[in-house]
């Protein structure tokens, strides 16, 4: 049987089945609208139209639409969707699930949505790898603000081919006129959102009006049916004219006689003889052999998985592309996004991600929010952080350069996703708009007088302690007998402390934890300038968050951060409060304050884990000198 019927929101199963097929004959779509409009009815019709439900599922669904149906002796296809949606919410939650059907012309995977307030998460994951969306419309509601706001995700994610389903149309006794408006007012609302092609088609999806075959009932309608559309339609973007890009997934090396650079072609075709070049060192070399499973190939192209082996030995490792020599690819550290938040943690800029692009991942950060996209109205809003399903332009910087494309050229090396650094979870989804010029050619200014020799001055070598804590735990006393000690011994330091910084530098800030992110960012860049003149620096913060701290480090070579966790439970530094400040947050006249209304993220691995109860400030702050001793930062 060619039914290909099947329905998964695990990956694994779809990749499989793309592997498994060319992509040639192949249309991923997916369908935007609510229950309401007729998805889910629309769905169903091309499935069960194209007799692609097995008949098993044909006979529950008869019972079922007697039980349950909404529409008399008829069978109700919304109850197949839907009934296969309740299926799959008994497992885990899901939020896009995809069909695959195949007629004798084409096949075609469907990524369903739920609509319900998820709708811009789900949609998001729906549509990234979709090349036309069925927008649909009831034809009594015309265009709604959700049909807006589908178009707008639609557009952003990458897709150029829409068609707009005006559902229900026996329900406007299948009017020409009402058609015609709602297609004309749909193109004016969309008209900046750069869709390649718009296809209005009438259609009833209870009574299968226009949806395999064309319909009697609406004899002013020329066009195809919708599924004869969905035959046809092309969406080929050509990738294989376009220039060669290949991420590498890994550097085979089985033996000592053989050396290949695997990975899947995005776009473009490779032969043998073709000079390629290597993204980030912008080094060339000669494709010797197209390796794969079944033989050595002549030629390869877009969408294959193969193994190139090179004429030369140049350096080459995971995530660096391959492009012809011709037609380099970009390398940059900074660029202009849009981005979709999926997390119900908010977006802070400045807080350190893990940033996917490609096959590379690299650490960075959303530098600025530059404004927040109303997805209704498509208005621009300030914004400080973002929140779930919000849209964004932002600015993004990365810790070391990648190779990219806008998404616009390509959905592969322009599309990123962003990952949450402690659960790993993906935060958010990226497209690349604009890639920052020269970005790259900002390099730190070399001076004249160096790091290693300003310290070698001073009889040192430079680094920063990192003292992490909550308030009141001793962060400050440690720090000062630290620096006490070290100036004793003829050495260069230096304290940054939180309370101190907050009146100067960091003046602006306060306590949310937007602020503090941008508190600890600034922290560590002014430590960071300290260690490079040389001297030994000790930040005092509580700094709560773990991310933070994480980027943080990562702003210092190996071996000069060193994060000192000055650990003291709560309840004691509740009761030592040299401040007065915990009996304040007890009483709700602070808000935010850190272990009592704000959480403090203990650091994992700390260089050094120092317990306040267990021994005085004096021999905590000679165990710091010993430490540094021990690296041979002093001697
Ligand atoms: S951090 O969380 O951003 O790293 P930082 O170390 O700069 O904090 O400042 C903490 C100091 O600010 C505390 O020692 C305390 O004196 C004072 N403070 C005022 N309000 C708060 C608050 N809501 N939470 C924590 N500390 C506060």
């Amino acid at each position: 049987m060619s039914s290909l019927l099947a329905e998964t929101a695990d990956p694994a199963p779809l990749q499989q089945f793309l592997a498994k097929q060319e992509r040639i004959g192949l249309l991923r779509f997916l369908t935007c609208g609510s229950v309401d409009d007729g998805k889910s009815t629309l769905i169903g019709r091309l499935l069960f139209d194209t007799k692609l439900i097995f008949d098993d599922q044909l006979a529950t669904l008869k019972r079922d639409s007697v039980k349950h149906g909404t529409v008399g002796e008829d069978i109700d296809l919304a109850l197949l969707v839907d009934g296969l949606e309740a299926e799959r919410e008994q497992g885990i939650t899901i939020d896009v699930a995809y069909r695959f059907f195949t007629t004798d012309k084409r096949r075609f995977i469907v990524a369903d949505t739920p609509g319900h307030e998820q709708y811009t998460r789900n949609m998001a994951t729906g549509a990234s790898n979709a090349d036309l969306a069925v927008v649909l419309v009831d034809a009594r509601h015309g265009i709604l603000t959700q049909t807006r706001r589908h178009s707008f995700i639609a557009s952003l994610l990458g897709i150029r081919h829409v068609v707009l389903a005006v559902n229900k149309i026996d329900l406007v006794d299948f009017s020409e006129s009402r058609f015609a408006q709602i297609r004309d007012e749909y193109a004016r609302a969309t008209r900046d959102l750069g869709f390649l092609s718009l296809t209005a088609i009438p259609l009833s999806a209870r009574f299968g009006d226009n949806v395999i075959e064309r319909s009697a009932r609406t004899p002013w309608y020329t066009g195809p049916s919708l599924l004869q559309y969905l035959e046809t339609v092309n969406v080929d973007p050509a990738v294989d004219v376009q220039p060669l890009r290949m991420p590498v997934q890994w550097v085979n090396r089985p033996n000592l006689d053989f050396r290949g650079y695997s990975g899947t072609i995005v776009s473009g075709t490779v032969r043998p003889g073709n000079r390629v070049t290597v993204a980030a060192s912008g080094r060339t070399s000669t494709v010797s052999r197209i390796v794969t499973m079944d033989g050595d190939l002549e030629s390869a192209s877009a969408g294959a998985a193969v193994t190139l082996t090179l004429a030369d030995q140049i350096d080459i490792s995971r995530g660096d592309v391959l492009t012809n020599a011709k037609d380099p690819i970009s390398v940059a550290d900074k660029f202009d996004a849009h981005i979709v938040w999926l997390a119900d943690q908010p977006l802070f800029p400045g807080r350190s991600y893990v940033i996917k692009l490609g096959t590379r991942s690299v650490s960075g950060t959303i530098t600025h929010i530059r404004h927040r996209i109303d997805v209704n109205s498509y208005a621009h809003v300030p914004a400080a952080t973002l929140g779930v399903n919000d849209v964004a332009a932002i600015s993004v910087s990365l810790i070391a350069p990648v190779a990219l494309e806008r998404f616009a050229d390509s959905r592969n090396l322009g599309g990123f996703i962003v990952i949450d650094r402690l659960s790993n979870a993906t935060v958010g989804v990226g497209m690349v708009e604009a890639i920052t010029p020269g970005s790259t050619n900002i390099v730190w200014h070399d001076m004249a007088v160096d790091k290693e020799s300003r310290a070698a001055l001073k009889g040192q070598r430079p680094a920063a302690l990192w003292f992490t804590g909550l308030s009141g735990a001793g962060k400050s006393t440690i720090a000062n007998l630290v620096d006490r000690k070290l100036h004793a011994l003829g050495r260069h330091s230096y304290i940054l402390d939180g309370d101190n910084v907050r009146h100067g530098l960091n003046r602006d800030l306060g306590f949310s934890e937007a602020d503090r992110v941008e508190n600890i960012r600034r922290a560590a860049e002014a430590a960071r300038l300290m260690v490079d003149a040389g001297l030994i620096v000790m930040v005092s913060f509580i700094s709560p968050y773990r991310s933070d701290r994480d980027a943080a480090r990562e702003r210092f070579e190996a071996g000069e951060f060193i994060e000192v966790y000055i650990d003291t439970p709560i309840d004691e530094c509740r009761r030592r409060d040299p401040k007065g400040l915990y009996a304040r947050a007890d009483a709700g006249q602070i808000r935010n304050f850190t272990g009592v209304d704000a959480p403090y993220e203990a650091p994992a691995a700390p260089e050094l884990h120092l317990h306040t109860t267990q021994a005085d400030a004096e021999v905590l702050a000679d165990r710091v000198i010993e430490e540094l001793r021990r690296r041979a930062l002093i001697t």
